[in-house]
């Protein structure tokens, strides 16, 4: 099995470019259904979550092969597939498929999807603008079975701004007859990223970036070339984990406009930040204060962002409480914190109780999901002595070279193969 295996207490110095969007990325991923021959999307993060999707997109006829950072997608010929139920398990976006596919199709069926385990995420807001779409959808034996006589424009509510939901349905609408108008739609930039896709391709969507967004269906569709724009958590990831071990790092190639919340709540916390066109710098020069932190959608403080700068606030002087306000259950990162020695508490799931401490120690930590597993390298950076954590998959599914790069800026950070009976012998003696 593979672990991470950090020595911390290093000052992480130096700049770092930030990889192209996985949340991008994956919404991409799912409109190439839409259109016939080969698109071509540069920058893709080659993480377990763009290769399962790709894998998932060959199941239902796409050819798919990465070239030089760049993933080819020929969907000239599509078909219904068997999805495999393990793999769709897997990742959350494998639901995505469903509306591009009616579109394209006319029919799909897919097991009910997976994701990282942060809370219920049901997707009835998918269903039900799917079925004012003009799709009917029926769950039997916990697979999807949708078919469509050809989907019809419609005004669709959203009871809550889902970036999921928004870029599906913005997907499904494309090619159907008439307007569709989605109100309280998601802003995020990965909505927008998707909208400039779909109109490259000859879709007709405005407002996107904006909470209503409105689709006027287009016949068909062109394939085209495309750039993944940088991933804003990887990107907040690296300044979290500089601000925690109070180094001095550059994150390049992204857009400052994006990470308006956490440059702020950085500030609020004590840390130096400067920004260009396109690269913010992160000094922390002297313990951070304890702050409050509110995750929103965007452009509120980010849920994805919300563990790894609980890691941070650990270390903090005073009280900080972090507020989880889109998942019911992203607090994995808590207990295997407080094996570091942090003094941190939830309380009924979204709320958590920092008291910051002076340190740190390393310890043998397991990652209960993606984030929680991005959680827990900042802490063990910034940790005295050695960090072990476990179950680096999940930080393999949005992280691409993460050791790679951490390196880079100084960070002692393996990944090692280590036996079962050497990590529940550590976890003995860590305990
Ligand atoms: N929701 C519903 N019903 C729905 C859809 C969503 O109740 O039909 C709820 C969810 O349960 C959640 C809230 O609405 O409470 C927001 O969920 P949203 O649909 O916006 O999330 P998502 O599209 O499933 C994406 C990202 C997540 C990120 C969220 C919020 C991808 C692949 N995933 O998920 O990313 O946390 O938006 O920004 O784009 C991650 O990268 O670690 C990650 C989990």
């Amino acid at each position: 099995m593979n672990v991470l295996q950090i020595q911390g207490g290093r000052q992480l110095r130096g700049e770092v470019d930030i990889a192209g969007s996985k949340n991008a990325a994956l919404a991409l991923m799912s409109a190439v259904l839409l259109v016939e021959g080969t698109t071509i999307l540069h920058n893709v993060p080659n993480v377990s979550d763009t290769r399962i999707k790709a894998h998932l997109l060959e199941t239902f006829g796409a050819k798919t092969y990465w070239r030089e950072g760049s993933l080819f997608l020929d969907c000239s010929d599509v078909h219904v597939g068997e999805l495999d139920e393990e793999t769709v398990r897997l990742i959350r976006t494998s639901f995505y498929l469903l509306g591009p596919m009616l579109a394209r199709v006319g029919r799909v069926e897919l097991p009910a999807p997976g994701g990282c385990k942060i809370g219920q995420r049901p997707v009835d807001f998918h269903l039900k603008g799917l079925a004012l779409l003009g799709a009917t959808v029926e769950l039997e034996g916990g697979r999807y079975i949708a078919t469509t006589d050809g989907l019809k424009g419609a005004e669709i509510y959203l009871d809550f701004p889902s970036a999921g939901a928004t870029q599906h349905l913005m997907s499904a609408a494309v090619l159907a007859e008439g307007v569709t108008v989605i109100q309280n739609a998601a802003v995020e930039p990965e909505v927008t990223t998707l909208a400039a896709f779909l109109n490259r391709m000859g879709a007709r969507i405005e407002g996107a970036g904006t909470s209503t967004i409105s689709i006027i269906g287009v016949e068909r569709l062109e394939p085209c070339e495309f750039r993944v724009p940088s991933d804003r958590l990887q990107a907040g990831t690296f300044m979290l984990a500089a601000a925690a071990t109070r180094g001095d790092v550059t994150v390049r190639g992204i857009m400052p406009d994006n990470q308006t919340a956490l440059v702020n709540k950085l500030r609020e916390a004590g840390v130096e930040v400067s920004e260009g066109p396109d690269w913010i710098r992160v000094e922390a020069t002297r313990r951070l204060k304890g702050i409050r932190v509110k995750t929103m959608p965007y452009p509120g403080f980010p849920t994805d962002i919300q563990q790894p700068m609980a890691a941070v606030l650990c270390l903090a002087e005073g009280t900080s409480i972090v507020e989880e306000t889109i998942y019911e259950s992203r607090t994995g990162h808590v207990p295997e914190l407080q094996r570091m020695g942090a003094r941190i508490r939830v309380e009924g799931g979204r709320l958590t109780f920092i008291n910051g401490v002076d340190r740190l120690r390393g310890a043998n930590v397991e990652a209960s999901d993606l984030r929680a597993g991005a959680a827990l390298v900042v802490a063990g950076l910034a940790a005295e002595g050695e960090t072990v954590i476990r179950n680096v998959h999940f930080i393999d599914r949005g992280y691409e070279n993460l050791e790679a790069s951490l390196q880079n800026l100084g960070a002692s950070i393996e990944r090692v193969e280590i036996g079962e009976s050497d990590l529940s012998a550590s976890r003995e003696y860590d305990g």
